[in-house]
């Protein structure tokens, strides 16, 4: 049986100007500096990437792009690169978030070259799945999540699906208050990590932290992160104030 060690991710989006943002990062790494049982990953906005990661440069926390284009540059008014990310000390990148699929129309193709794109310079893709409300009520949530795992993840070879992140984000519970239950969740994340087998095979799907998105909360962290299959949280609204955020740390102590 693999280990996985704990993921928590903080998504910030588009909250927190640059000394908000510094001034929640040094706070969140001040007080989880004994966190050494987890991987803790910050995703500030664009504009505090640089000055969050120098801050952050030799601390237990890495950080993370929320976004990035599949082509190493060129003439894409608003995008960021991979090599950008890489420069302002980024380690991981967010790719196929529900909010990029639903509000600027990223399809499974796109998200396929997000993510050849991002691992090919180096970043650990957190590649983000997950069914809306009316999908799951017409029965139709499996197939959804399949088809984003197996088409986000095409060409990829075995060596580097086991290099990357899953986060399986189901839409109604993303900034709803709506957590999954911990069972519901845990029954996707394993069968996405039967996918993750069969397009694989066991030992690298065993080696793919798969994480869970969608109204994290303090008190409803540590019951989620207690399933076998769920290696991580990745937290939206929680992860703006550093007593939440540091209590969903503290979740994944046990
Ligand atoms: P939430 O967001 O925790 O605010 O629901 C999660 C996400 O969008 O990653």
């Amino acid at each position: 049986m693999t280990t996985r060690r704990s993921l928590i991710v903080g998504n910030w989006k588009m909250f927190t100007a640059i000394e908000d943002g510094i001034a929640l990062a040094r706070a969140i790494s001040e007080r989880t500096s004994d966190a050494e049982y987890a991987d803790i990953v910050l995703c500030p906005t664009y504009c505090g990437l640089y000055p969050i990661g120098e801050l952050l440069r030799n601390t237990r926390i890495a950080v993370g792009g929320q976004n990035m284009h599949w082509e190493t540059e060129g003439p894409f008014t608003g995008e960021i690169s991979a090599r950008m990310l890489l420069t302002c000390g980024c380690r991981y990148v967010i790719l196929g978030h529900s909010e990029r699929r639903t509000h600027f129309g990223e399809t499974d193709a796109v998200v396929n070259k997000k993510t050849l794109q991002a691992i090919a310079a180096g970043l650990i893709p957190i590649v983000c799945v997950g069914e809306t409300m009316a999908q799951r009520e017409a029965g139709l949530a499996d197939r959804v999540v399949e088809t984003q795992v197996r088409e986000g993840l095409s060409g990829l070879s075995g060596e580097q699906i086991a290099g990357i992140t899953v986060a399986y984000e189901p839409v109604w519970a993303i900034g709803t208050g709506r957590v999954a239950t911990p069972e519901l969740a845990d029954e996707i994340h394993t069968r996405i990590r039967n996918l993750l087998a069969a397009v694989s095979n066991r030992e690298t799907a065993n080696a793919v932290r798969v994480l869970y998105g969608g109204s994290v909360k303090p008190d409803n962290a540590a019951a989620l992160l207690a399933k076998s299959n769920i290696d991580g949280v990745l937290v939206g609204g929680a992860s703006l104030h550093p007593d939440s955020f540091t209590a969903i740390v503290e979740a994944a102590r046990s």
